[in-house]
């Protein structure tokens, strides 16, 4: 029998290094990353339903009203795409949990349109080869076939090409989200703007980096973390700097934009150095931190879009 209803979760990225390189002609760029996923889950359930529908609840300070609820949002292209491959016909209604902050740097949509596809191909029982999967993720965006793998992993490409990495032990971060999102589209074009055409060679991975993951050396990871968006996205939102700078003035190993931003990581040496440091953002002056939203404990590497529940 054919389930009713099909549960999925799937997590938050962060990048440990973004080298990013010149723009491309299909407009992307090449990047050389280093994803991790952390513990910020969104939950995708997914019905057959007579119509299309999207549905997004969750924390009020994530910006949800920012999520599209009509065909446009990519849990739709997913669970569109995925249809298409297999022949299904029909539509599904889809609700979204959010607790992966909305617009924030931390693949959020992309989360969603993977445990989108897990999700359906549980409720189709199609049983769909990881490979043809990870295609379809890729057609998504650059940032769902990690959502698809999950853990530690080097992306290349446009970000799309995923290969896990050895990373030893487990890493734990304080995530602080914006009140407002960011465009990355605009973030990239304020990198080229700032690239100005000239001076950027192909990005790559550095070497101190992975050693550093494989060896869990706290400190040579504090030395390795970059991500070459954010002189970009200060520029577009200059009050990050504060951000950044509170979460080291509150004993945080290291400080770094997520992605193409808002939402700035702090590393820190263990679950309760984490709790301490986010009770000292949550409790900071609001006057010098306006721009701050929710502030989370999350710990990486977890697993990548998996199916919860069924019923
Ligand atoms: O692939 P995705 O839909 O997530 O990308 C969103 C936008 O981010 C792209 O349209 C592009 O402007 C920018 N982008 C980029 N280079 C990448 C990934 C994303 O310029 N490698």
């Amino acid at each position: 029998m054919s389930p009713s209803w099909v549960r999925a979760s799937a997590p938050a990225k962060i990048n440990l290094h973004l080298g990013v390189g010149p723009v491309r002609p299909d407009g992307f760029h090449p990047l050389a990353t280093v994803y991790q996923a952390i513990g910020l889950l969104d939950v995708v359930t997914v019905s057959p339903a007579s119509a299309w529908s999207v549905t997004v609840a969750g924390d009020d300070r994530l910006a949800l009203s920012d999520v599209p609820t009509d065909d446009s949002n990519i849990v739709v292209r997913a669970a569109q795409s995925l249809a298409e491959h297999a022949g299904v016909e029909g539509a599904v209604s889809i609700q979204i949990e959010k607790g992966i902050p909305v617009a924030g740097g931390m693949a959020g949509g992309s989360a969603d349109a993977a445990a989108t596809l897990v999700a359906c191909d549980a409720l189709w029982q199609l049983a769909t080869p990881r490979e043809e999967l990870l295609e379809l993720a890729a057609g998504l965006g650059s940032d769902v076939p990690f959502a698809l793998v999950g853990g530690t992993a080097i992306g290349t490409g446009r970000g799309e090409v995923v290969v896990p990495a050895m990373v030893r032990g487990e890493y734990w971060w304080v995530v602080a989200s914006s009140s407002e999102g960011l465009s990355t589209p605009e973030v990239y074009g304020e990198f080229d703007v700032l690239a100005d055409g000239g001076g950027l060679g192909d990005p790559d991975i550095p070497d101190e980096l992975m050693a550093a993951l494989r060896a869990h050396d706290l400190e040579k990871l504090v030395l390795a973390l970059h991500n070459d968006l954010e002189p970009a996205a200060l520029r577009l939102r200059p009050s990050l700097s504060d951000v950044l700078a509170a979460g080291v003035e509150e004993s945080a190993l290291g400080a770094l934009l997520s992605g193409s931003g808002p939402s700035c990581l702090f590393l820190c040496s263990g679950r309760e150095h984490a709790e301490q440091v986010a009770y000292g953002l949550r409790t900071a002056d609001p006057l010098s931190l306006h721009s701050l939203g929710r502030v989370a404990v999350a710990r990486g590497p977890v697993g990548g879009a998996r199916v919860d529940r069924v019923g």
